[in-house]
């Protein structure tokens, strides 16, 4: 990728106001938190999400937390019932993270969530990020600021040698306190489930809930248990990969020109930009599983995606989305 001028900001007035207005504009923005420094963009803004997958070198996409100033703005894009208002009474702000059921009209773009139904959400306890969010105004996504594979950075030094010329602003808070992640805790089903240990120990969430269950995280590429992928997005119709061409009964993502024939199609990047197709890939698997049932089609022919950029990224989430049902190893 094209090196960028990375702005370090200050955490006074100026360098909070200059980082918002970054975000604001779908720029990329590492801050510190109370546990580690997120690398930050417009939640809403699908290109600016893509966009954190690029900086990240990431292989594929995992669903990322949003960041909110208050519980209140947060249970506006997610449905909180009496368990998460009360955990959210108790550790908020703090290092927990809830995950919990999207409401409709959430504003917050499918592929930060990974397609998911749910949403991770987050009151950092920091009053500098607090100061950033409030100003933002909009939540705000934000993974660990490290190159994907390297260890969650704690100072905006450590965010720098990974991410210099690749993002637009580090805001420099100090160090981190806490300088472990968040606890990510699920509570979309029935039972409470830990997804990964952090800040908030699970004896602190258990005297507040009652029993917590242990649970594999998604997306943590060192536990791959089968049947996490099932809690993912995967389209209804089933797959071909690498399609060249289109068949009468099948609906077609498209990645640049389309072949001839196709009735129903889903243009992921015109100009063949896998950023772009990066972030209409979940919307596109959506409106094909819609659109293509309405039409009758009996399968999603997926044209082949180049491997530069994000492509591998697509490409792996296709190659799931393609597999025998039943039979993915989870993520
Ligand atoms: O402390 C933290 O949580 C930091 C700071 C920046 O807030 N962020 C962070 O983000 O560690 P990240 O992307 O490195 O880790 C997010 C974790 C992943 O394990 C991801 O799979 C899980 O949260 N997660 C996010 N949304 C989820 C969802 N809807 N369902 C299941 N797991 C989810
Ligand atoms: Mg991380």
């Amino acid at each position: 990728m094209r090196a960028i001028m990375t702005e370090i900001l200050q955490a006074d007035p100026a360098g909070v106001t200059r980082a918002a207005e970054l975000l604001r504009e779908g720029k990329l923005v590492a801050f510190g938190t109370e546990t580690v420094y997120g690398l930050g963009a417009d939640a809403t803004d699908a290109d600016a999400v893509a966009a954190i997958f690029v900086a990240k070198g990431r292989p594929r996409f995992n669903p990322l937390i949003c960041h909110y100033p208050s519980a209140e703005a947060a249970f506006r894009d997610v449905a909180a019932d009496a368990r998460a208002q009360a955990v959210a009474r108790a550790f908020w702000p703090g290092p927990l993270t809830l995950i919990l059921p999207r409401r409709p009209g959430c504003p917050v773009a499918l592929l930060t969530g990974a397609g998911l139904d749910t949403l991770g959400v987050r009151v950092p306890d920091h009053p500098v990020a607090a100061m950033l969010l409030r100003q933002a105004g909009r939540p705000v996504a934000a993974p660990s600021a490290n190159r994907s594979g390297h260890v969650s950075p704690t100072s905006a030094a450590h965010v720098l040698d990974g991410l210099d010329g690749r993002i637009d602003a580090v805001l420099d808070s100090g160090p981190c306190a806490v300088g472990v992640e968040s606890t990510v805790l699920d509570l979309s089903g029935s039972q409470p489930v830990l997804l990964r240990p952090g800040g908030v120990t699970l004896e602190a969430l258990e005297a507040c809930l009652g029993p917590v269950q242990r649970g594999a995280p998604i997306g943590d590429e060192a536990l791959r248990s089968p049947g996490l992928l099932a809690s993912h997005y995967a389209p209804d119709l089933p797959v071909r990969l690498d399609a060249v061409s289109v068949a009468e009964d099948e609906a077609l993502l498209a990645f640049g020109p389309p072949p001839p024939g196709a009735r129903c199609v889903f243009q992921l990047s015109e100009s063949g930009s896998t950023a772009e197709a990066a972030a209409r890939l979940f919307e596109g698997l959506r409106w094909l599983d819609a659109e293509g049932a309405r039409l009758g089609a009996v399968r999603i022919a997926a044209m082949p995606i180049p491997d530069t950029g994000l492509g591998a990224a697509i490409e792996d989430r296709l190659r799931r989305a393609a597999a025998p049902r039943g039979q993915i190893g989870g993520e």
